[in-house]
């Protein structure tokens, strides 16, 4: 049997990159203010801001765009889609939305009122911003080894079920109008949550009548991680894991632009016919009709065929194999990142790569800035820029739980050669650590600051 994994596709259509210098990109950077979400596209070499709408998508894809059917009402297009879910998923009822995030409008919306508590193993920020916009309480509940970016334990995205039981028994579960899973859990690393973890999750919600959902946008890779980590599922093919993920759910919110391959779209898939109906009721006034949910007939067949193909464990391994080569090279260097590395990024640990950098000074965007410099690799601050938060009458910072910086990786789109250039850059960067300063914000936005926010180097003294 042959060692080498190789990439289960070929390329038959490329995009260029173009390069930059060194020079080019300490101006742009400047130019950007120093936030990597403003520079152009074009003027980044390598993009691992996300793995959220980025991927290549297949010659399958592709032709299936082309049967697309755009009629306004009961396209076929909806129908393939809906039949795919329910076959991977087990839902019967599928409701089509532009992304993720609009399904969690339009479902929490249905179901929250002010003062609700809704707890998660790690809300995403925007399943927190919705419910916190619909007046409840969002509460991550993360197991106990998700703390430790060293600990290598394999399900660090389960929730803390015995936190679970005591919020539900402090607050009462009328309080609690569901909870929620992200699988795997980005927030926390991108790890993965048992089937043990979920299936006692479920027990537990089922014994106090709290309806259960999934946010799935990463299922395929969760499913994949469970093969591969637990011992008792070894056995079991990725659909049979997914049908069991999701058998003691209500329903699931997912964002198509991330295991689902699909560059837009989302869908939720609940079980109750009843609540399907006032979704939908709402889903038209800002959608569009039930049918199509503010894609088109061609986006509804890209994610249909997409579902199919994240299932696909030639595919799982070859994702699993990039991530593992990235993680070795950067373990041979005793470069700190999240551990065991997940499927759809790595995270590394600025505070420990830079522990000169105190975090009101955000190593992660010092360390995200410098890598671009260094190569035109574009990253994202996950850390004190993005979670902390700034107090506009008393002038203080609180600043998040941990300084990472998430080198996501897009589906399909970068081969070894680029995650060697990858590696090399962190490791460049690595060896002169002592010499980056940190940074400064000196504008930001009231809300999401990561996006918006300006930041300068503070001069080195
Ligand atoms: N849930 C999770 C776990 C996510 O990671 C995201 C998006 C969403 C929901 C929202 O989906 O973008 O389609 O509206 N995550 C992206 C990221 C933005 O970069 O991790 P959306």
């Amino acid at each position: 049997m042959m060692k080498t994994i190789i990439e289960p596709f070929r390329a038959k259509m490329v995009e260029s990159i173009c390069f930059t210098t060194r020079a080019e990109r300490k101006q742009l950077l400047c130019r950007a203010k120093y936030n990597l979400f403003q520079l152009r596209a074009q003027d980044v070499i390598i993009d691992l801001l996300t793995d959220s709408g980025m991927a290549a998508m297949s010659s399958q894809q592709w032709s299936a765009l082309m049967r697309g059917d755009e009629s306004y009402a009961g396209c076929s297009s909806f129908y393939r889609l809906g039949e795919i879910v329910t076959n991977t998923f087990g839902f019967p009822e599928v409701i089509p939305v532009h992304q993720g995030r609009a399904g969690e409008k339009i479902l929490f919306a249905a179901l929250v009122k002010p003062g609700d508590v809704v707890p998660s193993n790690t809300h995403f920020d925007t399943t927190r911003a919705n419910l916190e916009a619909c007046g409840a309480e969002a509460i991550d509940l993360p197991t106990p080894e998700a703390k430790d970016s060293n600990s290598s334990y394999p399900f660090k995205g389960n929730i803390d079920l015995g936190k679970l039981e005591r919020l539900i028994t402090t607050r009462g579960a009328k309080a609690m109008p569901f909870a929620m899973l992200t699988i795997t859990n980005n927030s926390a690393g991108g790890q993965p949550a048992s089937l043990a973890n979920i299936q006692g999750m479920s027990k537990l919600l089922r014994k106090h009548e709290i309806p259960f959902y999934i946010d799935a946008a990463r299922f395929a890779e969760n499913a994949w991680l469970i093969k591969q980590r637990a011992p008792d599922c070894s056995g079991l093919s990725v659909s049979e894991i997914v049908k069991k993920i999701f058998i003691g759910a209500n329903g699931c919110l997912v964002s198509a632009k991330k295991d689902c391959l699909a560059n837009i779209g989302g869908f939720i898939a609940i079980r109750d016919r009843s609540l399907a109906r006032r979704l939908k009721d709402a889903l038209v006034l800002t959608e569009g009709f039930p049918t199509y949910g503010g894609l088109s007939g061609r986006d509804l067949e890209v994610i249909a065929v997409g579902i199919e193909e994240s299932i696909n464990e030639d595919y799982l391994h070859y994702r699993q194999a990039s991530s593992m080569y990235v993680a070795e090279k950067l373990m041979v260097h005793g470069i700190p990142f999240v551990a065991p590395p997940g499927l759809h990024a790595l995270y590394i640990d600025a505070a420990k790569f830079l522990p000169h950098i105190p975090a009101l000074q955000f190593p992660g965007q010092a360390l995200a800035c410098e890598l671009y410099v260094e190569a035109g690799i574009r990253s994202c601050e996950v850390g004190s820029v993005m979670f902390g938060k700034y107090n506009r009458e008393t002038g203080k910072e609180t600043t998040a739980q941990k300084e990472l910086v998430r080198l996501a990786l897009p589906r399909r789109v970068y081969s070894q050669s680029h995650y060697d250039y990858v590696a090399e850059a962190l490791v460049n960067v690595y060896r002169r650590r002592e010499k980056i300063v940190g940074m400064k914000i000196v504008s930001q936005p009231q809300q999401l600051r990561h996006f918006n926010a300006f930041f300068e180097p503070i001069a080195d003294s």
